[in-house]
């Protein structure tokens, strides 16, 4: 599958969420990295159809998607967790993939049984498939999510934030689940949270303030911030050199250890180490800043 995203812009009366977006992506994990009102979820309610761009297109293997008849096209080759998603705490984890299979439009009852099988085995659930809802876990439920997802077999899987608040064992559960299926799809993957990106994505995109700071390799997106990452150590009571952004602040005997992302060397003593995910979005964050002052 390619997705080929061109130009797209779409504002909330003087809010404008997005100002114009161009990004290529092929099959395997994608992750769309941004902070809080970057405009992810906007970006993929649109990819899914649930809100029209003011202006630009999105191509699925060459038809716009945007309009009829691609959008019932895509409809029929995706699958998506939204990050606020409803659940029906009564309803069995079997009751409710069937409701959502019924919803996508999937007449034959026995084809849905099974089904909700697969989908079920694929999320780890099939021990579960008979308690209620209610009783489910933070990161059971958000499985049940990806389950109702992969209902129709999607080509393209669209998960929006399905990390957030959840314990780290779920979070690497849910992250490994999320590889698992892109060997064959496309899947992508929107957070805030870094560790997330590091750990499944070749490629992402960094949004922020609704425009793509970066789009390419996690490698290169690390790689552009070293040399900006300090090491600096202080004795207690001394306050850490203002202008560059710390990242940690770690106490040691005697003092603080912090680590420190800028230009330049905040101190003689400092010493630059080797660049994280985190850094480099610090860094990243950091340079976009300075463009738009
Ligand atoms: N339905 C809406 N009506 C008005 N403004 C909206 C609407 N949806 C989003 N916005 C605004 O558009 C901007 C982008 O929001 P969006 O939810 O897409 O960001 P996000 O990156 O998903 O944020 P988060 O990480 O908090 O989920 C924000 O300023 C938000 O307030
Ligand atoms: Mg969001």
């Amino acid at each position: 599958m390619n997705l080929s995203i061109h130009g797209i812009r779409r504002s909330y009366g003087r809010v404008h969420a997005l100002t114009g977006i161009d990004l290529e992506l092929e099959q395997g994990m994608f992750g769309l990295l941004g902070p809080n009102g970057a405009g992810k979820t906007t970006f993929l309610r649109i990819l899914v159809g649930l809100v029209r761009p003011d202006a630009g297109s999105v191509r699925v293997d060459g038809e716009d998607v945007t309009r009829e008849p691609g959008r019932t096209n895509l409809r029929r080759r995706l699958g998506y967790l939204p990050q606020e998603f409803g659940f029906y705490p009564e309803l069995t984890a079997a009751q409710f993939l069937d409701y959502m299979a019924v919803l996508k439009e999937m007449d034959d009852a026995s084809a849905r049984r099974r089904c909700v099988r697969e989908v079920l085995e694929l999320v780890g659930l099939s021990g579960d498939a008979d308690r209620k809802l209610k009783g489910f876990s933070g990161g059971m439920r958000r499985r049940v999510g990806i389950a109702q997802a992969l209902l129709a077999d999607p080509d393209l899987l669209i998960v929006d934030e399905p990390t957030a608040g959840l314990d780290p064992e779920e979070r690497i559960r849910l992250r490994n689940l999320l590889t698992g299926l892109a060997t064959d799809r496309l899947v992508i993957l929107s957070t805030h949270i870094v560790e997330d990106i590091s750990q499944t994505c070749r490629n992402l995109a960094l949004l922020t303030a609704g425009e793509v700071a970066y789009e390419g390799g996690v490698a290169d997106f690390v790689d552009a911030a070293n040399g900006a990452v300090w090491e600096l150590r202080m004795p207690d009571g001394a306050n850490p050199p203002a202008g560059w952004t710390q990242v940690a602040a770690v106490p040691e005997a005697g003092g603080v250890r912090y680590r420190l992302v800028g230009e330049g060397a905040p101190a003689p003593t400092a010493i630059t180490q080797p660049a994280s995910l985190e850094d480099a979005y610090v860094w990243h964050m950091r340079a976009k800043r300075r463009m738009c002052q």
